[in-house]
């Protein structure tokens, strides 16, 4: 967040933010809904006579700007409870990696219990002119409450679509709802009801099943798990509001980049997208979210006849449509801090994490002007306040609010356990499961005893990284889970990430896959798992020589190409990403001591699996579907079935799969390679390796540039709206004389003469946004580095990289 901001004002706010919308294509008349042909409401709805009543009564005595306020959410990380009594505001969030107020991101409830307070008392005090309307707060308790320390975390979605329960989802919505209102927020950003189609988008694990049918179920399940029955849920009985997300298409876009374009035909918005949306509406789903993604070209934001005439006209939703983090401002014609096109196709709330206070400026001038007509600003608010109504926020009371008993209670957890067990999806037993429970297992693998790992991301920070197993206090790995059930069985456990044993032992169970991520950077290429770097394979294949059978259990969040992996192991469990309780594996890995099953595995895929690297969009029902594991496979200790000796033939080249390196190691790493150029490149040593850097020297007097070139156009939008910097490790060996020009994506160069530091190694961040604001054209990068110089120069580099992390980041000059 902080890092974001810093970035804003460097580059100077919101010239840059239009550099998103001028990226999108222009909407094509195929982005227009028929409401006709989508499904109608089958519920009247609840609307309440007497709480209209009370809403009318109340909007009389609003002033505009009150009403302008509840119609913007901003972020806890970048407003603070005074200025709320300056921005009447209606809603507040915490974003994945927005801490409570005055402490750590990572904390546990109390001072989230205390931040909800601090800004809702704001909200709620006496003040001339002023009326009292209570502060809605969300985050994204999307598997569990999974912000906050001490949280149960549940699997997430992907696994919950392989146990194929709605009435477990029930009953996991009700115990996050509980968890969340027990740390005092009002409201879970999700159940994400998309249906990914490529599993290459780095989301698909937040989307229950590739085919609708199971989003369809489980919509009206999470809901009421989460609301309670409509009516009757609300803020006092431990339910807090849901947000079914995003409407609509976020997994359809094409290529499965995040927040893309969805090129298909309405119909197949219809059967697949949408199937989610009439059962929530039905299980009364008080909030919806729109979705970043585009519908041919246009920007959901933006879509009248979506956002308007289906969802709020046809499907008969009546809570309110809360924005994306400044999704807004993609929108065609709009900025983070100003875009009336989103409120007048139906948004009603927008989510303005930073931008709040510009948003919050112009909308009510446009209000005033007319430009957001008075009546569209009616319905919103009335939305809004509806919502707050129905969820008992105008009631004082809040016994749930603080209650410590209830964050990661032994009941949840048992819930979360036995839920992790029904995940599990077994693809290949040659018998070597179950283990005995009196066996002498080794439990190797970087994810063995990894509690970040196995609950992935949005997880305590955005991403899910930086995570360390003392970040969950009630939690338990999967190794340690293990342990405890062969103690019981009078067996043992030995745990050795690398693999290495002192003594032979009867079994290894190895524990891999990929580490957490989420919105963007989970984004891939190909879908061969460790392209490059097959270090599980080699752990895998050492074991094997080794003589033990191996049990592998896969921790990812989509299914990936893993033949030579599963060549090399005796079992393969697809165990996606179990959340706290790793317990729930060793349930039905470990059976007893004379080896017979106490718990079978239940799991089958709701995601086809793939048979080569490049079969990214391989969905059930699709023409010439030929997976490795299709859709609801899923072997067990009661139904057995082996699988034959894998083609280890990944189907695609994996050296596509590097978007963001550029220079590494003294190399320039495919499918990047250095452009022509006359400057003068010699081998150096890096600061880590020998020979890891390349020294570039321009004699005096010399004009020339150094490009590193890629033959594909990469679209880096997302990268850029994601705020990614251009990271170089340089050494500056000659100081310039002249200027120094950095540029890519065709933009003007910027001038790094006052920007080199002297003195060894250092490390220069530059913001995509600065290039994009120097006009680069982000969306086909052909050549993602030019250094252009004119002599004396001389500049050693080590490495080029695009990189999240903005601390120091800079925008020099022309
Ligand atoms: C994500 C949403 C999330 C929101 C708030 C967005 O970037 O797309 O799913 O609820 O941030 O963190
Ligand atoms: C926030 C997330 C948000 C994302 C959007 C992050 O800084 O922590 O909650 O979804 O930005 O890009």
């Amino acid at each position: 967040m902080s890092g974001l901001r810093t970035i804003m004002m460097l580059a100077g706010g919101s010239a840059l933010c239009a550099v998103a919308a001028s990226a999108q294509n222009a909407p094509s008349p195929a982005s227009t809904a028929n409401p006709a042909h989508w499904p109608a409401a089958k519920s009247a709805g609840l609307i309440d006579p007497a709480t209209e009543a009370r809403i009318t009564a109340l909007m009389a005595k609003m002033t505009l700007e009150e009403k302008i306020g509840q119609m913007i959410q901003a972020d806890i990380g970048a407003i603070t409870p005074d200025d709320l009594r300056k921005y009447p505001l209606g809603s507040i969030l915490a974003g994945g990696s927005s801490p409570p107020l005055g402490s750590p991101d990572r904390s546990p409830a109390a001072p989230w219990v205390a931040t909800s307070k601090a800004f809702g008392a704001v909200a709620m005090e006496d003040r001339p002119g002023h009326v009292r309307i209570p502060l809605m707060f969300g985050i994204d308790a999307v598997h569990g409450n999974s912000n906050v320390v001490g949280a149960t975390l549940f699997p997430h979605n992907i696994g919950l679509g392989a146990a194929n329960d709605p009435n477990l989802m029930m009953r996991i919505g009700e115990a996050t709802a509980q968890e969340t209102a027990a740390t005092g927020i009002d409201w879970a950003f999700g159940p994400t009801l998309a249906v990914p189609q490529d599993d290459r988008w780095g989301r698909t694990y937040e989307g229950y099943s590739e085919n609708p049918s199971i989003t369809e179920r489980y919509a009206r399940a999470m809901i009421l798990g989460l609301q309670g029955e409509p009516g009757k849920g609300n803020i006092q009985t431990g339910r807090v509001a849901a947000s079914a997300k995003h409407f609509l298409g976020d997994g359809g876009t094409k290529d499965g980049i995040d927040q893309g374009n969805d090129v298909i035909d309405e119909a197949t918005l219809i059967r697949v997208h949408s199937r989610g949306y009439p059962p929530a509406i039905d299980a009364g789903v008080m909030t919806i979210m729109a979705s970043y993604s585009s519908w041919n070209g246009q920007k959901m934001h933006g879509n009248k006849s979506l956002l308007t005439d289906v969802l709020k006209g046809r499907m008969g939703f009546d809570g309110f449509i809360v924005g994306d983090w400044n999704g807004h401002g993609q929108v065609a014609g709009c900025t983070n801090v100003d875009c009336p096109a989103a409120f007048n196709a139906g948004l009603d709330m927008a989510m303005a994490p930073d931008s709040w206070k510009g948003l919050f400026d112009n909308t009510l001038a446009e209000a005033k002007s007319g430009v957001i007509p008075m009546a569209r600003i009616d319905d919103a608010v009335r939305r809004i306040l509806r919502v707050k109504f129905r969820l008992g926020l105008f009631d004082a009371a809040r016994p749930w609010e603080g209650r410590a008993d209830v964050l990661g209670s032994p009941e949840h957890r048992a819930l979360a356990r036995a839920a992790v067990a029904k995940t599990l999806v077994l693809l290949k037993n040659d018998g070597v499961l179950p283990l005995k429970a009196s066996a002498n297992i080794l439990v190797a693998g970087p994810g063995a005893d990894s509690i970040p790992m196995q609950s992935g991301g949005w997880t305590l920070s955005w991403q899910g990284d930086g995570n360390a197993n003392t970040d969950f206090p009630n939690a338990q790995s999967i190794y340690s889970g293990i342990a405890e059930t062969m103690k019981a069985g009078g067996g043992s456990a030995t745990l050795s990430p690398d693999g290495n044993f002192a003594t032979k032992p009867d079994a290894a169970i190895v524990v891999f896959g990929e580490t957490p991520y989420a919105e963007m950077r989970g984004d891939l290429k190909t879908l061969e798992f460790q392209p490059g770097d097959k270090q599980a394979l080699a752990l895998l294949k050492k074991l094997r020589t080794a003589g033990i059978p191996t049990v592998a259990v896969f921790l990812s969040g989509r299914p990936l190409w893993v033949n030579p992996e599963i060549n090399q192991s005796n079992a393969f469990v697809a165990a996606w990403l179990p959340g706290s309780e790793g317990g729930g594996i060793a349930d039905v890995l470990i059976g007893t001591t004379a080896g017979k099953p106490r718990k079978d595995f239940t799991g089958r895929l709701s995601y086809s699996w793939p048979r080569s690297a490049g079969q990214f969009v391989l969905n059930q029902g699709m023409k010439g579907y030929d997976p490795l594991f299709a859709w609801g496979y899923g072997l067990s200790y009661a139904k057995g079935g082996s699988v034959p000796r894998l083609s280890e033939v990944a189907g695609f080249d994996a050296s596509l799969a590097n978007t963001s390196i550029f220079f590494t190691k003294g190399q320039v790493p495919a499918p990047f390679a250095f452009g022509q150029s006359p400057v003068l490149r010699k081998p150096v040593d890096g600061p880590l390796t020998q020979e890891g850097a390349v020294a570039l020297t321009w004699p005096a007097g010399g004009s020339a540039a150094l490009t590193i070139e890629s033959k594909t156009p990469l679209d880096w939008s997302r990268e850029t709206n994601a705020d990614l910097v251009l990271k170089i490790a340089y050494r500056l060996d000659a100081a310039p004389g002249n200027a120094v020009g950095l540029a890519l994506a065709g933009s003007d160069p910027v001038d790094l003469r006052g920007v080199l530091k002297p003195g060894g190694w250092q490390v220069l961040r530059v913001p995509l946004k600065c290039f994009a604001a120097n006009k680069g054209v982000m969306t086909k990068v052909t050549q993602p580095f030019v250094l252009s110089a004119t002599g004396p120069f001389g500049l050693s580099i080590a490495d080029i990289r695009l990189d999240s992390d903005t601390a120091g980041a800079v925008c020099p000059g022309k």
